[in-house]
C-alpha cells in the first residue's frame, strides 16, 4: 500500500460483534489499518466497550442534535481518519460524511443484496423476511456506501444456504460467523488496492 497507514473508522448501534472481530483483526496484523475511532449512534451501545477497554477514541452521533452531521465529520478529521467500516450502524451516514469519503466507506448487511435491504430492513427483520420468502439461501454483502440505505456497489457476497428448521435466531448466528470472518478480510483487500490514502 502506497503512503500511510489507513486509519479506520468504525460506526456501531448494538453489540458490536464485528467491530471485535476487526480490532481482533488488526491487533493480529491481518488489517493494514488501525482502528482510530469507534461512532456510535446511542450512547448506551453495547459494543462501545470494545472501544473503551482499549482506550480507543468514541463519538456519539445524534442524529436529531443540531449541527451532529458538521460534529461527525469534524471528529473524523480530527482522528485523521481514511477509511469507515459500517458494522451494524443503522443510522443513514449524513450526506456530508459520503461526500467527504468517495469510496472509503463500506457497509455489511444480513442478507444478499440486492434483495432484502433498504430502510427498516436490518437485523431479525432481515432473517425474518429471508424465511418468509421460502429462499434456500441467505448470505452476507460488504458494500460501498452512498447517500441511500444499502445501495452501493457490491464489492463482496456470500452464501449462507438456509436449514430445515432454522428460525432468525438461528440464521442470524451462522451469518454472523460469517461475518466475523468475511468483514475483516474484504476491508483488508479493500483498503490494500485504495491507492491513495487520505490523511
Ligand atoms: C450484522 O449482522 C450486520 O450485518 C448488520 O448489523 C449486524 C451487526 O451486528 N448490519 P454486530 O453489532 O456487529 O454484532
Amino acid at each position: 500500500m502506497n503512503g500511510p497507514a489507513a486509519r479506520l473508522a468504525v460506526f456501531i448501534s448494538g453489540r458490536g460483534s464485528n467491530l471485535n472481530a476487526l480490532l481482533n483483526a488488526a491487533e493480529q496484523g491481518d488489517l493494514p489499518a488501525t482502528i482510530e475511532l469507534v461512532v456510535a449512534s446511542r450512547p448506551d451501545a453495547p459494543g462501545l466497550a470494545y472501544a473503551t477497554s482499549r482506550n480507543i477514541g468514541t463519538f456519539i452521533y445524534n442524529q436529531t442534535a443540531p449541527g451532529a452531521a458538521s460534529q461527525l465529520l469534524t471528529a473524523l478529521r480530527q482522528a485523521h481518519i481514511s477509511h469507515i467500516a459500517l458494522a451494524g450502524f443503522l443510522k443513514l451516514v449524513p450526506g456530508e460524511v459520503v461526500d467527504n469519503f468517495p469510496e472509503r466507506i463500506v457497509n455489511l448487511h444480513p442478507a444478499l443484496l440486492p434483495r432484502y435491504g433498504g430502510k427498516g430492513m436490518y437485523g431479525h427483520r432481515v432473517h425474518r423476511a429471508v424465511l418468509a420468502s421460502g429462499d434456500t439461501e441467505s448470505g452476507v454483502t460488504v458494500h460501498l456506501v452512498d447517500r441511500k440505505y444499502d445501495s452501493g456497489r457490491i464489492i463482496a457476497q456470500e452464501r449462507v444456504p438456509i436449514v430445515s428448521g432454522d428460525t432468525p435466531e438461528s440464521l442470524a448466528e451462522r451469518i454472523h460467523d460469517v461475518e466475523h470472518r468475511l468483514y475483516p478480510a474484504v476491508i483488508a483487500d479493500w483498503i490494500s488496492s485504495s491507492r491513495t490514502v487520505r490523511t
